[in-house]
């Protein structure tokens, strides 16, 4: 298999790695499953968890993806222990369908899965502060999982406000930062992609600036988060 030459940059650290993004449909599961796949042709094992899921039926798309890229057969439930079918942030979904949000069947799940495999690839959901309870967000969880972040960024403008409020969740809640992913979602025009890229490098080194490129077989399925 030929590993997703983009990764090659970022040192995946054992234990493994959280990957969260600035908002929703930014691009977590295809950098997450690249970085599964990066793994794998390095001959490591390697696992995969999404531990909140909301919209369409159990199982859901990104942790079918997950699972497949990673190449494990974890159990369903292991990989995507909190699902539901309501397509929102979790408070409400949990609201609508008349049960709480498990933190607790998240935790137990990854403990199970820290056991089975060397490195996990675990995806977030939604953006950094995705409410995941009616206080809770993603931030106030990610410290649970025990693994560094990385943040994935769409290629667009707004991105740079977007970024740096991302970071400036994680540090306030003393979350390690493993690298930011800018993933060229899009093939519209995004005439400072460049300068983009370079501002975030020098604003936040000696933070890992990965780059994933623009990938138009991956865009016929897009939605219309671009
Ligand atoms: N580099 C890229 N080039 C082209 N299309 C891309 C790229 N990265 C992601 N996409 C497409 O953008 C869409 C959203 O990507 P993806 O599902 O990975 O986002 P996500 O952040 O995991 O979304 P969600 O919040 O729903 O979990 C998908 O259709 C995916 O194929
Ligand atoms: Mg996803």
């Amino acid at each position: 298999m030929t590993p997703p030459s983009w990764c090659e940059r970022l040192a995946i650290p054992p234990p493994g790695l959280f990957v969260a993004g600035t908002d929703t449909g930014v691009g977590k599961t295809s950098v997450a499953c690249d970085l599964a796949r990066a793994l794998r042709a390095r001959g490591v094992d390697v696992g995969v968890m999404k531990p909140l899921a909301t919209g369409g039926p159990f199982p859901g798309p990104d942790a079918r993806a997950l699972r497949e890229a990673a190449g494990c057969d974890d159990a369903w439930d292991l990989v995507s222990p909190v699902h539901f079918e309501t397509p929102c942030a979790p408070p409400i979904a949990a609201a609508r369908e008349g049960r709480p949000v498990d933190r607790n069947a998240c935790l137990r799940a990854y403990r199970r899965l820290r056991e089975r495999h060397a490195t996990l690839i675990v995806e977030g959901i939604g953006g950094i502060l995705c409410p995941v309870t009616a206080t809770g967000t993603l931030a106030d969880w990610i410290g649970d999982f025990d693994l560094p972040v990385a943040l994935v960024v769409p290629s667009r403008l707004g991105m740079l406000s977007q970024t740096l409020l991302c970071v400036e969740a994680l540090s306030g809640r003393a979350l390690p930062l493993h690298s930011i992913v800018v993933n060229h979602i899009s093939s519209g025009p995004h005439p400072t992609a460049r300068e983009d890229a370079t501002f975030l490098r020098e604003r936040l080194a000696p933070t890992v600036i990965g780059e994933r490129p623009y990938d138009a077989m991956s865009d016929k399925h897009a939605t219309h988060y671009k």
